[in-house]
């Protein structure tokens, strides 16, 4: 959903001082068959962290090409019971393919209904509307692998646990206490899982 483009390509200069929606395109002169590749994606990604996942995101800061196109992918690596986190893409659809494993894909409407589904089978894709709360955990024994694909060059990923709690400067707690009806000390303890 991101604007169209006014010529073939821009290949973004990621670097620029200017400051516009995007980025500035490199000269012509500069760009070659390299500037239309990218290699990013095609390691598996090291899930030996928290959520036991790892998104490698091929969007316009990692591939400069993508600039003013309006797509983008990621790879997601996910240990078994690994998870991608509920996290949201302000800017854009996603669009997933399973190449492997045993996955349960979840979304929330606004209206906090829940569409969920397990996908079993190399080749099978799941659906995230614009900016809707989703996940991916692997239910499976083995490791998953999923590619996923976006209708923006940056999509943009509020990650809903990080955001709130462990942003800088941290949100009160009293807005947390409040907002979850908790005492502080189940805040404090979830902000300290994150570093905060
Ligand atoms: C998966 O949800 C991703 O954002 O790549
Ligand atoms: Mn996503």
């Amino acid at each position: 959903s991101d604007p169209d483009p006014l010529q073939d390509f821009c290949i973004g200069d990621t670097k620029s001082a200017l400051s516009v929606n995007g980025f500035p395109c490199k000269p012509a002169a500069n760009v070659s068959s390299d500037d239309f590749f990218f290699d990013g994606l095609s390691k598996e990604g090291n899930t030996n962290n928290t959520f036991g996942s790892l998104v490698n995101q091929g969007n316009v800061l990692a591939f400069p090409g993508l600039n003013t196109l309006g797509i983008s992918m990621n790879r997601v690596d996910l240990a078994p019971g690994g998870l991608n986190p509920p996290h949201s893409h302000p800017r854009a659809t996603e669009t997933g393919v399973l190449i492997y494993g045993k996955i349960l894909v979840g979304f929330l409407t606004t209206g906090n209904v829940f569409y969920s589904k397990i996908l079993t089978g190399p080749g099978q894709m799941f659906l995230i509307p614009k900016g809707l709360v989703h996940f991916q955990m692997n239910v499976g024994e083995e490791k998953a692998l999923i590619f996923t694909a976006f209708n923006s060059q940056l999509p943009g990923s509020v990650i809903v646990p990080r955001n709130l709690f462990a942003s800088k400067p941290s949100v009160p707690d009293d807005v947390l206490t409040k907002a979850f009806q908790v005492e502080k000390t189940v805040i404090d303890e979830i902000k300290s899982k994150f570093g905060a």
